[in-house]
C-alpha cells in the first residue's frame, strides 16, 4: 500500500497526482473495531494486529484519543464515528460542530497522523427501535459537520457517511427489485442520498442475515449462507442464493427508484456472532465469514449490480465486547473474529494476504488463576450472588445454545464466580461471595467452556478523565459564543 501524508494528498489532489498514486479502489475488507469491552487490550496492541493481519480499513463508533492516537503513522484508513447522542448538540450548534472536527479530526491528519478518511454521523439513526428520535437530528448534523470539514479545508479529504441499518428499506414479497426506503423515511433519504452524491460519499449499509435468521424462526438456515441454498429467490430473471445479495440489491433498487442508481455502497458493518444465543457458534460464523469474504473477492458483485462489489466491506467485529448491551440478544458481545483479548477464534482467510489469522502479540494477562465455588459448600443461597456477579460481568455463554450452557449447576456458579473476579481484576475481595468462594490456580475450563483470565488495563483511567475534560472545554466554548453572541 502507497502512504502518503494526508495533507499531500488534499493539496495534490488538486492537481489529481494522488488519484495516480493510489491504487484504484478495489474491494477491501476492514473491522470494525468497538471498545465496549470490560477487559481492554492496549489500543497499540490491537493496532499491531490489525498491522500482522494486513487489515488497512478500521471503523471506529466515536473518536477515542487512545484509539486514534494508537492509529497515528499506522497507514491505517479510518472511519470514525459520531454517536447518536451527539448528533442534537452537533446539528444545533455549528460551534459544537467546528470543535468536534478541529479536536476529533483536524488534530489527526497531520504529518503521521490518523489517516481519517470517513465521519460516519451517528449510527444507525434510523433503526425502527429507536422509534425516530434520531430521525430529524441527522440532516442537521451532516450539515454542519460538512460546513465545519470544509472550514478546516478537509472536505475533500474525509467524507461524510450515515451508516444505515438495513431496517431503512422494505420488499414487498421480498424481491429484491421491489426494494424501496421506508415510506416515513423517503423524504429525509431522498435528502440524505442526495448529500452523499453531491458530496462524493458512498452509501454504508449494516447487513445482518444472522439477525434475520435469529429473528424469524422460518428464515431459511441455508440462505444465509455462501452455501448454495434450497430456498433460493426468484426475481424476474435474477436468482439469489444467499441473503447477503438479496439484501444488497433491494438497497440497489430503493436507491434507484430515489434516482441514484450508481451510488457507490460500503457495507458498514457484516458478521456473525460465535457464542451466546442458538445459531451464534464458532462452525457457523467461519462459514458465514469466509463464505463473505470469498464472494467479495470474486468481484462477481450481485445480479443487480454485476461485476461490481462493494466499495468496502467491514466485518463486525474485530474483538469480542463483553461490556456491550445484551438487549438484542445474548450473543451481542460475541461477534469477534478475535476474543476480546486478540486470540482468533477460528481460521479466516481475509484475503489480504495472509492465510490464517495472526493473534495479538504480547498481550499482559492478569496471573494464570481463577475464582471458583469452593466444592465443599452449601449454595443454596448462591442465588443472589450469581446475579449479582452476572449483572456486572459477563455470564451470556451460560445460556441455551452457549457455549458454557452444559456445565452444571456448580459450573454455572464458578463461571460466574470467574468472570466477576477476572472483571474486578483480581482483587482478592472479589473472591469472596460471603466465603463460597476460592482461587484456584487449576484452569476450571472445561470442553468448549473457557473460564478466562483478564487482561491488565492501563488505558481505562485517562481516557474517562480526558472525556471529562474535553466536555469542560466545549461548555467554555459554548458559553463564550453565547457571550459574543448576546454581546452583538
Ligand atoms: C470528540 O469525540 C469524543 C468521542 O466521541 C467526544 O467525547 C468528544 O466530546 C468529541 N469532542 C468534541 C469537541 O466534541
Ligand atoms: C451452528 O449454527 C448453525 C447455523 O446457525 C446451525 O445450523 C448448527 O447446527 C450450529 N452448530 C452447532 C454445533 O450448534
Ligand atoms: C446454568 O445457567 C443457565 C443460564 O442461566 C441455565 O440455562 C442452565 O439451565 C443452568 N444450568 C443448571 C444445571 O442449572
Ligand atoms: C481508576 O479510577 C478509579 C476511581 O477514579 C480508581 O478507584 C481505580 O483504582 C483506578 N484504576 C486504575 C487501574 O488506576
Amino acid at each position: 500500500m502507497l502512504m502518503l501524508q494526508p495533507r499531500f494528498c488534499v493539496v495534490f489532489s488538486l492537481l489529481f497526482l494522488c488519484w495516480v498514486l493510489v491504487p484504484m479502489a478495489e474491494s477491501a475488507i476492514g473491522v470494525n473495531w468497538g471498545t465496549l469491552s470490560s477487559h481492554r487490550l492496549k489500543p497499540s496492541t490491537v493496532v499491531d494486529l490489525l498491522r500482522d493481519n494486513k487489515i488497512s480499513k478500521v471503523k471506529l463508533f466515536e473518536a477515542d484519543p487512545d484509539v486514534l492516537k494508537a492509529l497515528m503513522g499506522s497507514g491505517i484508513q479510518v472511519m470514525v464515528g459520531i454517536p447518536n447522542e451527539m448528533l442534537s448538540l452537533l446539528g444545533s450548534s455549528s460551534v459544537a460542530a467546528d470543535f468536534w472536527v478541529r479536536q476529533n479530526v483536524s488534530a489527526y491528519i497531520t504529518k503521521g497522523g490518523a489517516d481519517i478518511r470517513y465521519v460516519a454521523v451517528g449510527n444507525e439513526p434510523f433503526l425502527t427501535s429507536y422509534n425516530g428520535q434520531f430521525v430529524n437530528l441527522v440532516l442537521p448534523a451532516v450539515t454542519n459537520i460538512q460546513q465545519s470539514l470544509v472550514k478546516a479545508n478537509l472536505a475533500g479529504y474525509v467524507k461524510i457517511v450515515v451508516p444505515c441499518n438495513a431496517d431503512a428499506y422494505e420488499s414487498s414479497g421480498g424481491l429484491p427489485s421491489q426494494g424501496v426506503f421506508r415510506s416515513e423515511l423517503t423524504q429525509i433519504m431522498t435528502q440524505l442520498v442526495q448529500f452523499l452524491n453531491s458530496n462524493g460519499s458512498p452509501f454504508v449499509v449494516n447487513i445482518y442475515p444472522f439477525l434475520s435468521l435469529y429473528d424469524n424462526g422460518d428464515f431459511p438456515q441455508d440462505y444465509a449462507f455462501f452455501q448454495g441454498t434450497s430456498h433460493a429467490v426468484t426475481d424476474g430473471s435474477n436468482v439469489y442464493t444467499n441473503a447477503f445479495d438479496g439484501n444488497y440489491d433491494t438497497l440497489v433498487a430503493a436507491l434507484g427508484k430515489l434516482g441514484y442508481n450508481q451510488m457507490p455502497i460500503i457495507i458498514g458493518e457484516i458478521g456473525w456472532p460465535s457464542d451466546g444465543a442458538v445459531g451464534a457458534n464458532i462452525t457457523a460464523a467461519r462459514v458465514f465469514n469466509q463464505g463473505l469474504v470469498y464472494h467479495i473477492a470474486s468481484n462477481k458483485g450481485t445480479p443487480l449490480r454485476p461485476n461490481t462489489p462493494p466499495m468496502d466491506v467491514y466485518l463486525f467485529e474485530l474483538l469480542d465486547e463483553g461490556a456491550k448491551s445484551t438487549l438484542p440478544g445474548n450473543f451481542e458481545r460475541h461477534w469477534g473474529i478475535f476474543s476480546f483479548d486478540g486470540q482468533a477464534k477460528y481460521s479466516l482467510n481475509l484475503g489480504l494476504g495472509n492465510k490464517e489469522l495472526r493473534n495479538a502479540r504480547n498481550v499482559e494477562y492478569l496471573p494464570s488463576r481463577w475464582c471458583v465455588a469452593k466444592p465443599s459448600s452449601d449454595l443454596t443461597n448462591v442465588v443472589n450472588h450469581m446475579k449479582i456477579a452476572c449483572s456486572v460481568a459477563d455470564c451470556t455463554t451460560l445460556n441455551y445454545g452457549g457455549s458454557c450452557n452444559e456445565i452444571g449447576e456448580k459450573g454455572n456458579i464458578s463461571y460466574a464466580f470467574n468472570s466477576y473476579y477476572q472483571l474486578r481484576m483480581q482483587d482478592s475481595q472479589s473472591c469472596e461471595f460471603d466465603g463460597l468462594g476460592m482461587v484456584t490456580f487449576l484452569d476450571p475450563s472445561i470442553g468448549d467452556c473457557h473460564f478466562l483470565v483478564g487482561v491488565i488495563d492501563k488505558g481505562l483511567n485517562s481516557s474517562s478523565s480526558q472525556t471529562t475534560y474535553q466536555w469542560w472545554v466545549l461548555v467554555l466554548f459554548l458559553n463564550l459564543h453565547w457571550i459574543f453572541l448576546l454581546s452583538m
